[in-house]
């Protein structure tokens, strides 16, 4: 089945509703040409701000199953309330865009510093959004004993609570696993035809490049052959997959003997501007 370009345009509704390092949003237009005409079930192992996923069910492609996975609980988390609970979720944001103030970003931050003022999820969920759309750059970075710990940043006028991003989120996300998990465990439930889009943290172009938005910034380049491995497996299982990563030679080595396909992209990852600007990324795909 081929899809309708005014059918993707028409129906964009859902989208992130997080700000997330490394979202593939303004790469849809370019990825166009590598999903596979049809998809059964779905797998995102490193959801992030699911981007690739909202795109895909606004346009009406994903009618099966679909597997939400990251390591990040927090994330998790927000995403199972906007699921399951997003009534409650917007009345606990209106009380932090009204209470918003450097005051109150850094009482919220300090949650996690307090024993059991997490416990109730979306209290949780809540704060994570809040945080989120408030701090520097909307990074997610925490310190060794896992608290948040980026500062407030200087918004005018940040977008705390968007009703419609929530609810059409919340409507996308029905039915959906979602779940923690470590991309090494998808290949227990693969099974084939199922499609698998990776977006797992890059590989530093440079080591001074290292980019430090992550969990513990701990995805280095075992990890990065482990998720080589485990794409090799899928194939090997008759699973349809699709990874984009950077464009170093480590990468293009990891996955030499699959199609290799260039795509151009803007990062903004560090805040010097000789940080910014357009750089090449790889799309890697085994079909
Ligand atoms: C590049 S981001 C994903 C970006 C996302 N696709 C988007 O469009 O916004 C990478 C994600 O991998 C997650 N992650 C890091 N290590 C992981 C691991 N070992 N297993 C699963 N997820 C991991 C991080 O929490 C982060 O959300």
């Amino acid at each position: 089945m081929s899809v309708d370009p005014q059918d993707v345009l028409v129906s964009q509704s859902a989208k992130p509703f997080l700000k997330w390092a490394g979202g593939k949003q303004q790469l849809l237009t370019q990825f166009e040409l590598f999903f596979p005409p049809t998809i059964g079930r779905y797998f995102e192992p490193f959801v992030g701000g699911g981007a690739v996923f909202f795109h895909l069910v606004s346009s009406r492609r994903l009618p099966g199953p679909v597997f939400l996975f990251d390591k990040n609980e927090e994330l998790i988390n927000a995403y199972r309330v906007v699921r399951d609970r997003v009534d409650e979720l917007i009345e606990a944001l209106a009380v932090h865009k009204v209470s918003h103030s450097k005051e109150h970003y850094y009482q919220t931050r300090s949650l996690d510093r307090q024993d059991g003022r997490l416990n109730d999820r979306v209290v949780r969920a809540a704060r994570t959004l809040y945080l989120n759309k408030t701090c520097y750059n909307g990074l997610y970075r925490v310190n060794s004993k896992g608290q948040f710990n980026v500062p407030m940043g200087s918004y005018r006028n940040p977008q705390i609570l968007n009703e419609n991003v929530l609810r059409d989120a919340s409507a996308a996300l029905q039915g959906a696993d979602i779940q923690v998990r470590d991309f090494r465990e998808v290949i227990d439930l693969a099974q084939a035809d199922d499609f698998f889009y990776f977006d797992p943290p890059y590989d530093p172009l440079s080591k001074t490049a290292s980019f430090t938005g992550y969990t513990a910034n701990d995805f280095g380049e075992q990890d990065q052959r482990d998720l080589a491995g485990i794409f090799k497996q899928l194939t090997e299982k008759g699973c349809r997959c699709m990874l984009s990563n950077s464009s170093t030679d480590f990468v293009c080595d990891l996955y030499a003997g699959f199609r290799l396909e260039k795509v151009q992209a803007r990062r903004a990852v560090n805040s010097d501007k000789n940080g910014r600007g357009d750089i090449e990324e790889v799309v890697v795909l085994n079909y």
